[in-house]
C-alpha cells in the first residue's frame, strides 16, 4: 500500500484547468520526484495535497485516510509537512527563535525538548546553520533560507514531505548540499515528494518520477525509463 495516493484530482482557475484527473502513488519510503514542463500543474497539485487548495474531484490517500479538502493545518498535524518554492521563514525571528515557532509536536522527542533551544541547535546543525543560530533569519542567503526551512519543516517529525523545488535558484555546492540532506534524512525514514527543474538532481535523488503535462501524468515510473520515454521527450521539447 502507498503511503500517499493521488487518484484523478481535478482543479481549474476560472477557465484553466490546472489538473484534469491526475493520478498516482507514493511509496513508503521513496524519493519520488514530480517534474514537468512550467505550468503542468506541480505546484496546484502540491497544494491540493496539502490543503492549500481544494479539487473539484478526485481522492487524496495518506496512511489510508482520506484528507482531501482538509485543512492545511490538519494535513501538517497527520504528518504530512512540505516546503514553499520561495521559501517561508520569518526574517525578523532568529534562525533559533524560527525552529521554536509552535509546530507540530513530533514523536519521537519528549515534549519538554521539543522546541527547546538545544533541539532547535540539533535541527540546524543537521542543515550545517548552527554558526548562524543567532542571526536574523532574513539575513540569510536563499539558499541558506532554503535549509531552514527544511530544518523547520524536519523538525516537526513528518513521514512524508514535498519539496517544492529545492534546488531552485540556489548554486551548485547548496545543491548537493540539499541532495546529501535528502538522501540522509530519507536513511531515516522519511518519504519525499519532490519538485525540481533540475534533471541531474531529480535523476540521481529520485526512486520513482511523475512526469505532468498541461494538468495530467503523461509518465510515470523509474528515472531510466522516464528518460526515454518518448512522450516525456515530446512534452520538454514541445514547450
Ligand atoms: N491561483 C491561481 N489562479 C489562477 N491560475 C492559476 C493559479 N494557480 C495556478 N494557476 C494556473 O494553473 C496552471 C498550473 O500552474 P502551477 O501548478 O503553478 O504549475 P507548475 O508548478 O507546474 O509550474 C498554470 O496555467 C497556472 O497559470
Ligand atoms: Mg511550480
Amino acid at each position: 500500500m502507498p503511503l500517499l495516493h493521488v487518484e484523478r484530482i481535478a482543479k481549474s482557475f476560472g477557465g484553466i484547468q490546472a489538473l484534469r484527473g491526475c493520478t498516482f502513488d507514493v511509496d513508503q519510503g521513496s524519493v519520488t520526484g514530480l517534474i514537468g514542463p512550467n505550468g503542468s500543474g506541480k505546484t496546484t497539485m502540491f497544494n491540493v495535497i496539502t490543503g492549500y487548495t481544494h479539487p473539484e474531484s478526485g481522492l487524496v490517500k495518506y496512511h489510508d485516510a482520506t484528507i482531501q479538502g482538509q485543512s492545511p493545518r490538519t494535513i501538517f498535524e497527520r504528518g504530512l509537512g512540505r516546503t514553499f518554492q520561495a521559501p517561508r521563514i520569518f526574517g525578523r525571528l532568529s534562525l533559533v527563535e524560527n525552529l521554536k515557532v509552535p509546530t507540530r509536536q513530533g514523536t519521537s522527542h519528549e515534549p519538554s525538548r521539543h522546541r527547546s533551544t538545544e533541539w532547535a541547535e540539533e535541527w540546524l546543525a543537521f542543515v550545517g546553520l548552527a554558526q548562524h543560530r543567532q542571526t536574523m533569519a532574513g539575513a540569510l542567503s536563499y539558499g541558506q533560507r532554503k535549509l531552514l526551512e527544511f530544518a523547520i519543516v524536519l523538525a516537526a517529525e513528518p513521514d512524508l514531505v514535498l519539496l517544492d523545488e529545492p534546488a531552485g535558484g540556489v548554486n551548485p555546492s547548496m545543491i548537493e548540499t540539499m541532495a546529501h540532506l535528502i538522501t540522509e534524512t530519507n536513511g531515516r525514514g522519511v518519504t519525499f515528494l519532490v519538485v525540481e527543474h533540475n534533471m541531474g538532481f531529480v535523476m540521481s535523488l529520485c526512486h520513482h518520477v511523475v512526469v505532468m503535462h498541461q494538468g495530467q501524468v503523461i509518465a510515470d515510473g523509474s528515472p531510466d525509463a522516464i528518460q526515454s520515454n518518448p512522450a516525456v521527450l515530446d512534452a520538454y521539447l514541445g514547450d
